[in-house]
């Protein structure tokens, strides 16, 4: 019920400058459902007068679909925020309607009609910037990779050989070395540097949201599927590049349906049987042994030697020691811009600490610290010192101290070393929070004796 403070005289008054006064289209319509009453917002958003629309029934329509009062008038209950367009004008608004009951008797319906389509523009617009914005972030220059250690200036060098020719490149390194860095720069000093950039990371899909993602589906392909189906990413990397991460994730039924498009360079949608050609190049990368997968038979050999036309290795960290100054200097002045600071450098004590330790998750890892320690700063400090550095391990395994037993107990040589394998195992094993394929990795160990020697030493 409204609340009134006034007097019924003064009530049409005010009624009436109500109606006036509001931005929201109204309208009113009897129980027959002719319309008796619009306020001027109401020709402002419909783009209908005054005089063409009282006396004319509900049926009259003005908008795409079924007309709201006549939902009211046949329901007598209320009908909530729909989204209609309306026609002579072309604009959407978001319109909600209820019964008017006098004295327990439908009187007819009232209809507010809400003017979205200033924010539906915004949206598309902002959409796509975001696309541009995404194509833009994605323009690398070979500039932005740091580093001039031998194996990095290697590593560039391929990258710049691997941007001249259209082969599938398949860019191999230990999580955090770049890899994603790498692939865009191929992609920014291409000749498809125009087009898109497309990533996929296709650990994070199931393998059915994975091949939809991949490759789009029809209207109807599946429940939840969008009306009128959905462009896939092999479609929206149309004459661009598409990046897929982690590829070793990828079930062998996908793996099957990627060597497809890779051979015949076209693509049907999921719930579809047409073939859309589409020109793609294609750049993968894994932190996994992908030949050691495909001897453990988890990835195919015909699509291990389609996508390994071009491999790129990425050394980790730890073997470019030499590039910590420069990367360290390069992400001061990242975080300088991203934070607002004015950090001047770092200490010699403070590289020194970061030259000892062993970097597990290499340059993303230094890139985390030194956004820490640049956080955490005082707001007069200029200088990254150890205090600002977390407890970092001296891990280096050159470094490594290997414990000797007392005298008291003498051991033979070989309990010592199997002492001191298993203790490696299960540091190294941990510090990559437990992947196999990791820890066989850095020990430069089959994944086979890996799991033979964890046995063992009974570490899991
Ligand atoms: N040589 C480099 N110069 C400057 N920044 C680098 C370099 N290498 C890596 N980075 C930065 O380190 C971070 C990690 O890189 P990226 O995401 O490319 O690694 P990745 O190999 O894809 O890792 P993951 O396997 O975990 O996905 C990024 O912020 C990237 O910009
Ligand atoms: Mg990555």
């Amino acid at each position: 019920m409204l609340n009134l403070k006034i007097n019924s005289m003064d009530y049409q008054g005010m009624l009436e400058a109500v109606l006036l006064a509001t931005q929201d289209a109204i309208s009113v319509v009897d129980e027959k459902g002719i319309h008796i009453l619009v306020n001027p917002a109401y020709t402002k958003i419909t783009g209908i007068d005054f005089d063409d629309i009282i006396g004319r029934d509900a049926l009259f329509d003005i908008e795409e679909g079924e007309s709201l009062h006549m939902k009211v008038l046949t329901g007598k209950k209320p009908v909530g925020n729909t989204i209609l367009r309306i026609r002579p004008s072309g604009k959407t608004v978001v319109a909600q309607a209820a019964p008017i009951i006098v004295n327990g008797e439908l009187k007819g319906s009232v209809a507010v009609l809400h003017d979205i389509s200033g924010i539906k523009d915004l949206t598309d617009k902002l959409e796509e910037v975001e696309k541009k914005l995404r194509a833009l972030t994605y323009k690398y220059k070979p500039e932005d990779i740091i580093g001039e250690s031998e194996a990095i200036k290697h590593v560039k060098t391929l990258v710049e050989k691997a941007a001249k020719v259209p082969a599938t490149v398949l860019l191999r390194g230990e999580s955090g070395t770049g890899k994603e860095l790498f692939a865009s720069s191929i992609h920014a000093q291409s000749a498809r540097s125009h087009s898109n950039f497309v990533r996929v990371n296709c650990a994070a899909l199931s393998d059915s949201l994975l091949e939809s993602e991949l490759f789009g589906y029809e209207e109807g392909a599946f429940t939840g599927a969008l009306k009128g189906g959905k462009k896939g990413l092999f479609e929206e990397a149309d004459k661009g590049t598409i990046f897929l991460d982690e590829i070793s994730e990828i079930s062998l039924n996908t793996q099957a349906k990627l060597l497809r498009v890779l051979q015949e360079k076209e693509i049907m949608r999921v719930g579809s049987n047409k073939i859309i050609p589409v020109d793609v190049r294609v750049i993968a990368a894994t932190n996994a042994d992908l030949a050691k997968e495909v001897q453990e038979g988890r990835f195919r050999e015909d699509l291990f030697y389609r996508i390994s036309v071009f491999p790129i290795h990425i050394p980790p960290l730890r073997e470019r020691m030499e590039d910590i100054p420069l990367l360290v200097r390069s992400f001061i002045s990242k975080f300088n811009d991203e934070y607002g600071r004015n950090i001047i450098d770092i200490s010699i004590d403070a590289l020194n600490v970061l030259m000892e330790h062993n970097w597990p998750g290499n340059v993303r890892e230094l890139e985390n610290i030194i956004g820490r320690a640049m956080i955490y700063m005082n707001l007069n400090e200029r200088i990254i010192t150890t205090s600002h550095l977390p407890e970092l391990k001296k891990s280096r395994i050159t470094t490594e101290r290997i414990e000797i037993p007392s005298n008291e107990n003498l051991t033979k040589l070989k309990d010592v070393l199997s002492k001191s394998e298993s203790e490696h195992i299960r540091k190294v094993y941990y510090t990559t929070k437990k992947n196999k394929t990791r820890t066989a990795e850095i020990l430069g160990i089959s994944l086979r004796s890996l799991y033979y020697k964890m046995e063992k030493y009974k570490i899991d």
